[in-house]
């Protein structure tokens, strides 16, 4: 049995079984070299409430610290994904105690983890929900799935990135529209507009997210945050600069094992064995 401690409280997960206390904000669990976590707040339809970001962040750096780990895979349930922050948490909050709160620093780590992380999106993916999934690497949605960021609705505005990763995902005008008029959009006009991976019907949501990191964790595992690392520098910086980037991490990889460990048993026509090193 693993235990994994975070913040104050034991998150308890077996090898392929998902369990855990069931009034917990977060489960996780390991399956080989997958990590899963997954959101357990069925009654606020998995909004992010302070106590679940928190654990959902101790969570995914346990992960991303843990050198058994190659990918993490993040799930609501089929149900729902995440219907937003919590809106219970903030609604007679001064602007002072947001400011104190200082919530985003958690979306901040988030964004700091190297290892890749493959969203499985089933149901309602809302506001804070919406950004939660940008967050992530992969996309892969049910067919139930529905995106938006409804803020406007209740007299604010997307603030956990939504106005500039969703802009970037689908663009100016789709943007707008889902950010100015609370538009939701399906799984397939999500496809559509280059905001998820993938659709797949909703009994698959997870298995096909599974599946995927399954394989990907099989890649040898430095180059696979590198190519994360570099993937996302394409949102931060010009094209000749994330060239640069990109060939010096290119570069760097010819220093490992998995480099010479994956072309050698290209050559030899067999199949490689990476060690992360
Ligand atoms: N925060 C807190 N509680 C929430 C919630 C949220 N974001 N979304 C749903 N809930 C709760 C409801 O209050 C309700 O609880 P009770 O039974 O105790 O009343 C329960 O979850 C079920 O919700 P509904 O009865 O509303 O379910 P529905 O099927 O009729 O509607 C829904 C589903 C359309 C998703 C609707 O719940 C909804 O509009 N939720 C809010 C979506 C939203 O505005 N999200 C943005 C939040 S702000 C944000 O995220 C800021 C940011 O950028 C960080």
């Amino acid at each position: 049995m693993l235990v994994r401690a975070v913040g104050a409280v034991a998150i308890m997960g077996h090898r392929g079984t998902i369990s855990g206390v069931m009034s917990e904000p977060i489960l996780s669990e390991t399956r080989g070299q997958v990590g899963v976590v997954r959101l357990n707040r069925p009654e606020a339809l998995n909004a992010l409430s302070l106590e679940l970001m928190k654990q959902l962040v101790a969570t995914l750096e346990s992960f991303d610290d843990d050198p058994a780990i190659h990918v993490i895979v993040l799930a609501g349930s089929e149900k729902v994904w995440a219907a937003g922050a919590d809106i219970k948490d903030m609604a007679e909050a001064s602007a002072f105690e947001m400011y104190e709160r200082n919530q985003f620093a958690r979306w901040e780590r988030i964004r700091r983890i190297r290892k890749p992380i493959i969203a499985a999106v089933s149901g309602y993916a809302l506001g804070g929900g919406c950004e939660l999934a940008m967050h992530c690497d992969i996309i892969i949605a049910s067919e139930t799935a529905k995106f938006g960021q409804p803020e406007i609705n209740i007299g604010v505005m997307p603030g956990a990135g939504g106005t500039q990763r969703l802009t970037r995902a689908i663009g100016k005008f789709r943007a707008m529209e889902m950010v100015l008029n609370g538009r939701f959009i399906s799984a397939r006009e999500a496809a559509e507009f280059g905001l998820v991976s993938r659709v797949v019907p909703k009994e698959h949501y997870l298995s096909a997210a599974l599946e995927l990191a399954e394989e990907m964790s099989k890649r040898p595992p430095l180059a696979l945050k590198l190519a994360k690392e570099a993937v996302l520098k394409a949102h931060e910086t010009t094209l000749s600069e994330g060239l640069e980037y990109e060939r010096k991490l290119f570069y760097m990889l010819f220093a490992t094992e998995d480099q010479k460990e994956g072309m050698r048993a290209f050559v030899e026509k067999r199949k490689p064995e990476y060690k992360g090193r």
